[in-house]
């Protein structure tokens, strides 16, 4: 399972790079906004930071304006990958780039019956948002399992790439779930390495071998 970090800020991005986990990105309007960055300057910061796929959002909503600003954005580097919402036009789009070998990022997904239209488009990712389901009531990680059930099914090459991610409970449904990324905000990766039982193992280590050597160092 690939990790992706959910961010455009470049201080997490720079210590999720440093940790050797992180796998890609995936930018919104509304993340890039909050950098106050316009978004392609902002694409080329991080497209300098990690390398791995970087989901660079558009802004258009019909084909034409999606097709115009994702050719342009797929120009920025070869790590880009297109992000287009599930609306008609944007599955158009999709599979207008999708044949011209740009690869697209189908968002904003909450059904299985989009996300199968996603992979007909011949999306390289689509984004189901379990976060977002969770929120109206409903179960977000049954959309999980569902998509790759039916992906499987048929042998769709689309990757389930699991967006909206609040908590390490919807990583670890999401592995289960056989969903080929994460993508997450710097908190919830952060959250995955704490267990308490880790920190008290490590304290207790270190105080038993300097016990019985008399707080000699490690190495001499
Ligand atoms: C995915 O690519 C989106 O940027 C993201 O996961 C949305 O998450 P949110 O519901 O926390 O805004």
């Amino acid at each position: 399972m690939r990790f992706f970090l959910d961010t455009a800020n470049l201080e997490e991005l720079q210590t999720g790079a440093r940790w050797g986990i992180v796998d890609g990105v995936t930018t919104n309007p509304s993340l890039i906004a909050k950098e106050g960055v316009p978004l392609e300057e902002q694409v080329r910061k991080i497209c300098d930071i990690v390398d791995g796929d970087i989901s660079a959002e558009v802004l258009a909503t019909d084909t034409d304006g999606m097709l115009a600003e994702g050719r342009k954005l797929a120009k920025i580097h070869k790590n880009i990958v297109v992000k287009v919402p599930l609306i008609r036009d944007g599955i158009r789009a999709c599979a207008a780039l999708s044949r011209e070998g740009i690869r697209v990022n189908v968002t904003l997904c909450f059904s299985a019956s989009q996300a199968i239209l996603a992979a007909k488009a011949g999306a390289y990712f689509v984004s189901p948002f379990v976060g977002r389901i969770d929120d109206t009531g409903w179960d977000g990680m049954s959309l999980i399992r569902d998509i790759t059930q039916i992906y499987r099914t048929y042998g769709f090459t689309t990757q389930v790439l699991t967006a909206s991610i609040r908590h390490s409970g919807h990583v670890i449904e999401a592995a289960k779930a056989g969903a080929h990324v994460a993508t997450m905000p710097f908190k919830v990766l952060d959250s995955l390495f704490n267990h308490p039982l880790t920190d008290k193992g490590v304290e207790q280590f270190l105080k038993d071998y300097h016990k019985a050597f008399h707080d000699a160092p490690v190495v001499r």
